[in-house]
C-alpha cells in the first residue's frame, strides 16, 4: 500500500541521490525540511516535500504526524552480533581492576566467546542472534554488519557465517557479512592457523559465497601487519575487500597496509598518529570510530574532532560484541560521541546514518531520506528533535520504526 506521512516536524537527512561521502566540515550540516510530507511506494521513498505544497490524493493511506519529527534508521557497519553468551563475569573483572589483555590471559576474552560457541549449535546461536537484531531494529538500525571470528576453526567460523546468512534471509534490512577468521589466535602454532585461515577457511567461505568483507584484528598480540597482509591478499584473490581491526590499543602501521589494499574501512582507531591522519586524508578507505568499545574498556576515543577537522569522513559503529561493547544502541553512539569525542548532534548524526552506508558500500540503499531508497525511518516521540538523539543519552526519543515503509 502507498503512504504518505504529512504534518513531519521536521524531516531529517533529506539528501539527492549520487552524492559523496561528507568529508570535514560538510559533516556540521544535515539538511532537512520544516513541515513536511513523505509519501511511500513499493517499500520505497518515493516523494517528499513542504507542507505548504501538500496535495491529496486518496490512493494514498495518510499517517498524519502532528509535528513528530523522521529520521532515516541508522547504520551500524561494525558488529559482533553472532555470540554463544554474554561475558558479563568477565564485566565483573574488569570493575575490580582487570585490564582487557589480563582478563584475556586468565582465559577470558575472544578466546572464551570461541569455546562458547563452538559449543553451541546452529539453531541455538541463530535464535539468540535473531533476538538481538530484533531488538536492535526496534532502537533505530536499519541496516547491518556483522562479523564471524567466534569461531576460530573451520567448521565454527562457517557455522557463524552460515548464521549471517539464516540472517540475512529471515530479516527484511540490508546485512552483510565480514569474516573475521583473523580475530585472535587459538593455538600457540601460529602458522598453522594463519594456513588454516588461508587454505581451509577462505576457499570454503567462498565457495558458499558466505562473506562480503574479510576483516583482521591487526594489534599487537594477535595479527601482525604480516599476517594481516597475507589475508588481505589472500581476500583479493577471494574477492573479499578489507574492513579491519586496527589501532586499538597500539599503531603498528595497519592503517597504511590497509590502505594499500584498498580497505573500504579502518575500524577502531583509538591510538591515531597525525600521519595516518594524512595517509587516510589521501585515501577512499573511511575511518571508523567505535565509542561503545571506547567507553566499555575505559580506553582512549577515536580522536573525532581531529579526524573532521583534518577534513576526512568520519562513521561511528556499536561494535556490537560481548567483551568490549554490549550495547547495540546507535542512539547511546550518537550520545557517546557528541559528549566524550566533542561532536555535534548533526556529525553523530551523519556518521551514524549517511556517512555510515558508505563504510556497507549502501549508499543507494539507506542512510538517508533520498527518492528511491529504502523507507526505512524513525518517527521521534513528541517534542523530539536532532538534538535529542544525542542529548538525551539512555532515554529512548524513538516512537516507531518503519522498515521498507511496514511499522517494526
Ligand atoms: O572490536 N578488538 C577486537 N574485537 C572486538 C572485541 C572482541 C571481544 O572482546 O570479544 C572489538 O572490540
Ligand atoms: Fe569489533
Amino acid at each position: 500500500m502507498q503512504k504518505v506521512f504529512t504534518n513531519i516536524g521536521s524531516l531529517l537527512q533529506v539528501r539527492a541521490p549520487e552524492s559523496k561521502i561528507l568529508r570535514g566540515a560538510l559533516m556540521a550540516d544535515v539538511p532537512s525540511i520544516e513541515n513536511a510530507w513523505l509519501k511511500t511506494k513499493d517499500g520505497l521513498i518515493e516523494d517528499f516535500g513542504s507542507m505548504d505544497e501538500f496535495q491529496e490524493d486518496s490512493s494514498y493511506e495518510e499517517i498524519n504526524l502532528k509535528g513528530q519529527m523522521v529520521a532515516p534508521t541508522f547504520v551500524d557497519s561494525h558488529t559482533h552480533l553472532v555470540f554463544a553468551a554474554d561475558r558479563d563475569e568477565e564485566f565483573v573483572m574488569k570493575i575490580k581492576g582487570m585490564g582487557y589483555q589480563e582478563i584475556a590471559e586468565a582465559g577470558g576474552g575472544i578466546l572464551n566467546s570461541a569455546r562458547r560457541l563452538q559449543e553451541t549449535p546452529f539453531e541455538i546461536l541463530l535464535a539468540g542472534a535473531k533476538r538481538r537484531l530484533e531488538a536492535a531494529i526496534a532502537a533505530g538500525t536499519g541496516a547491518i554488519e556483522i562479523k564471524s571470528g567466534y569461531g576460530l576453526s573451520t567448521d565454527a567460523e562457517i557455522k557463524m557465517l552460515q548464521v549471517i546468512a539464516q540472517l540475512k534471509q529471515d530479516f527484511d534490512i540490508p546485512i552483510k557479512a565480514t569474516f573475521l577468521g583473523a580475530h585472535a589466535f587459538p593455538t600457540e602454532n601460529h602458522e598453522k592457523y594463519m594456513n588454516t585461515l588461508l587454505q581451509e577457511m577462505l576457499p570454503e567461505i567462498y565457495s558458499q559465497k558466505l562473506a562480503n568483507y574479510i576483516d583482521c584484528f591487526c594489534e599487537k598480540g594477535y595479527f601482525n601487519t604480516n599476517q594481516m597482509c597475507q589475508l588481505l591478499e589472500a581476500g583479493e584473490k577471494y574477492e573479499l575487500k578489507p574492513k579491519v581491526h586496527v589501532n586499538q590499543f597500539n599503531a603498528i602501521g595497519g592503517v597504511e597496509k590497509a590502505i594499500e589494499f584498498g580497505a573500504v574501512s579502518v575500524d577502531h582507531l583509538e591510538i591515531l598518529p597525525d600521519a595516518e591522519v594524512t595517509l587516510l586524508k589521501d585515501s577512499d578507505t573511511i575511518p571508523v570510530g567505535l565509542p561503545g568499545c571506547s567507553f566499555f574498556l575505559n580506553i582512549p576515543f577515536t580522536p573525532g574532532r581531529k579526524i573532521i577537522e583534518n577534513g576526512l569522513p568520519l562513521v561511528l559503529a556499536s561494535d556490537f560484541n560481548p567483551g568490549s561493547s554490549p550495547s547495540f544502541n546507535m542512539s547511546t553512539i550518537n550520545s557517546l560521541a557528541a559528549i566524550k569525542m566533542k561532536l555535534l548532534p548533526e556529525e553523530a548524526f551523519n556518521a551514524t546514518t549517511y556517512n555510515a552506508a558508505f563504510a556497507l558500500e549502501l549508499e543507494n540503499e539507506v542512510g538517508s531520506i533520498t527518492k528511491g531508497k529504502r523507507a526505512n525511518f524513525i518517527v521521534g516521540k513528541p517534542g523530539k528533535n536532532l538534538n535529542s538523539i544525542s542529548y538525551n543519552f539512555g532515554v529512548d526519543w524513538i516512537e516507531r520504526v518503519y522498515i521498507n515503509a511496514k511499522v517494526v
